[in-house]
């Protein structure tokens, strides 16, 4: 394949308008932070400033607290089921007749190829509010009691491997069951939820309905300590979900929480390799590894894994590295040094415990955050690479003799979000779903999602369900809670 190169084919930056600075998005308007703080937002890719954001503390997070909740009494709980509904349809349709220019911004403030957040993140996020814009006035019919009610104000805390989608994932279901709703995105990628800000303006959302502070962890936990917030919903990791579930204990707030991941991709020896291998590298790659449900742990069975192994290594090599904004680009950068020093250090524990690593040779760029595709093999279960979630583009491969032990293998973690199976047996497939703990199973695919279809975890990946009819529940009661 040496001889075969790809000319590049850069996505143009002319359609992304980010603007040098950003106030808060609260009651319907920008404004500044009260006390005029303000971080930088970088792209990963080159480490260039791509705009400065307002840095909100306790008193913004006050404010947009008082607006959520004013929108939520006046307003957003009062109004028609089918009016609500109206909304969401109108910030779906533009979100797809915006669609390239979200796909540019989450690419330069993110760093995952522009072929992913063209096709995946932005896609799903409009498929998100479709479906929930129309299940707002058929609450009735979730299945969670006749009358359900909202459940208030929610405060809404997303990490950075999906900005747009988790946001999509939290907002939607949240303001179809009439919420309202504080939203704070990841330090490192608050630029297409400011731009979501800009498509409530442009729908004519009533002020107040979505308010979205930008700020880091210490403005997440003044969001979850306000004392006027009656759910948190929680994307990111276990110990920070820990911390959460640990200061609302003592309150009437409920949450919803989505942790880590360590997923095992199982392949039976009946398995269609090829296929296989094209889920193992989806699965593990697809978004430089960020992803809580991530294929993580590769198990595959003793008599095929020399074949697997030697199969996907060469499918590793075909991976292209590099510039997130050309369209060829398979694997992008790493979200930041910090992540990108966490990967080091989890993964150099590896080569300390006695793992092999193996990387195809691949140049990565001088500047910015980068990781080459990596697995190691010879791992064994007591390995920190088999236990730890690594959240980057890095397999641990073990090995497994009877379908018995892969399932006791694939269980072996204090995780449970999902897994993976590779059978051509659907008996084998149906016997492995029902033995595994996981929240999602795939068979014969991987990292597959749907509005539709309930996603959250067992054990530490989480506490409730996001998506479909499941993932309503969280987001209704059938008493409305006093607001204090
Ligand atoms: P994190 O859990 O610190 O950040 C996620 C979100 O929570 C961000 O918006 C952050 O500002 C906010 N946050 C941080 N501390 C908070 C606090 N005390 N109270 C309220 N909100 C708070 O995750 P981080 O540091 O970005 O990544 C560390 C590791 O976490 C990753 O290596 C990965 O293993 C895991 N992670 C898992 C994710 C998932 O999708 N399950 C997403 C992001 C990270
Ligand atoms: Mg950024």
């Amino acid at each position: 394949m040496s001889s075969f190169e790809y000319a590049s084919a850069p996505e143009s930056k002319s359609i992304a308008n980010i603007a040098t600075s950003y106030g808060l998005f609260v009651g319907g308007k920008f404004v500044e932070p009260k006390k005029g703080k303000s971080f930088n937002t970088i792209n990963p890719a080159t480490e260039k400033i791509l705009s400065k954001v307002g840095y909100a503390d306790k008193l913004d997070i006050d404010l947009a607290v008082k607006s959520a909740r004013t929108a939520f009494t006046m307003v957003w709980s009062k109004m028609p089921a089918k009016e609500r509904g109206k909304y969401l349809y109108r910030i779906a349709r533009i979100l797809q007749e915006r669609a390239r220019e979200f796909a540019v911004v989450e690419t330069l403030d993110n760093g995952k190829p522009i072929r992913e957040s063209r096709d995946t993140d932005i896609p799903l996020a409009a498929a998100h509010f479709f479906y929930h814009a129309g299940w707002s006035d058929k609450l009735d019919y979730a299945g969670h009691g006749s009358k359900p009610k909202p459940v208030g104000v929610v405060g809404q805390i997303i990490p950075w491997n999906f900005p747009l989608l988790m946001l999509a994932w939290k907002i939607a279901p949240a303001l179809a069951a009439g919420n309202t709703v504080v939203l704070k995105p990841a330090e490192t990628t608050p630029l297409t939820a400011l731009l979501f800000a800009q498509v409530c303006q442009q729908v004519g959302l009533p002020d107040g309905v979505v308010n979205i502070v930008t700020g880091d962890g210490i403005t997440g936990a003044a969001l979850v300590n306000h004392s006027d917030i009656n759910k948190i919903a929680f994307t990111g990791s276990t110990e920070v979900g820990k911390a959460i579930a640990r200061s609302i204990s003592n309150t009437k707030k409920s949450a919803t929480l989505e942790l880590g991941g360590k997923a095992a991709n199982l392949v039976f020896d009946d398995a269609a390799i090829d296929e296989a291998v094209e889920g193992i590298v989806n699965g593990i790659f697809f978004n430089q590894g960020h992803v809580c449900c991530a294929g993580s742990r590769l198990l595959v069975q003793e008599n095929v894994a020399d074949e697997v192994l030697e199969k996907l290594k060469k499918r590793m090599s075909l991976i292209r590295v590099g510039d997130p904004m050309d369209k060829n680009t398979d694997l992008g950068a790493i979200n930041s040094a910090e992540q990108l020093k966490r990967i080091h250090e989890i993964s150099n524990t590896g080569d300390a415990e006695g793992a092999s690593r193996w990387s195809p040779d691949c140049k990565l760029p001088s500047k910015g955050f980068w990781y080459p595709p990596t697995i190691f093999t010879g791992v064994s279960q007591s390995h920190r690479i088999a236990r730890d979630e690594i959240f980057g583009p890095v397999l641990s491969v073990l090995t497994f003799r009877t379908p018995a032990e892969g399932i006791e293998k694939a269980n072996n973690t204090m995780y449970g979000l999902s897994a993976g199976v590779w059978s051509d047996k659907g008996s084998k497939i149906l016997w492995a779903a029902k033995q595994l703990k996981a929240g999602v199973i795939w068979s014969n695919t991987f990292n597959k999602f749907d509005p539709a279809s309930p996603f959250g975890g067992y054990k530490e990946s989480g506490w409730g369900r996001e998506g479909g009819r499941h993932g309503l529940a969280g987001y209704l009661t059938s008493q409305v809670k006093e607001s204090k």
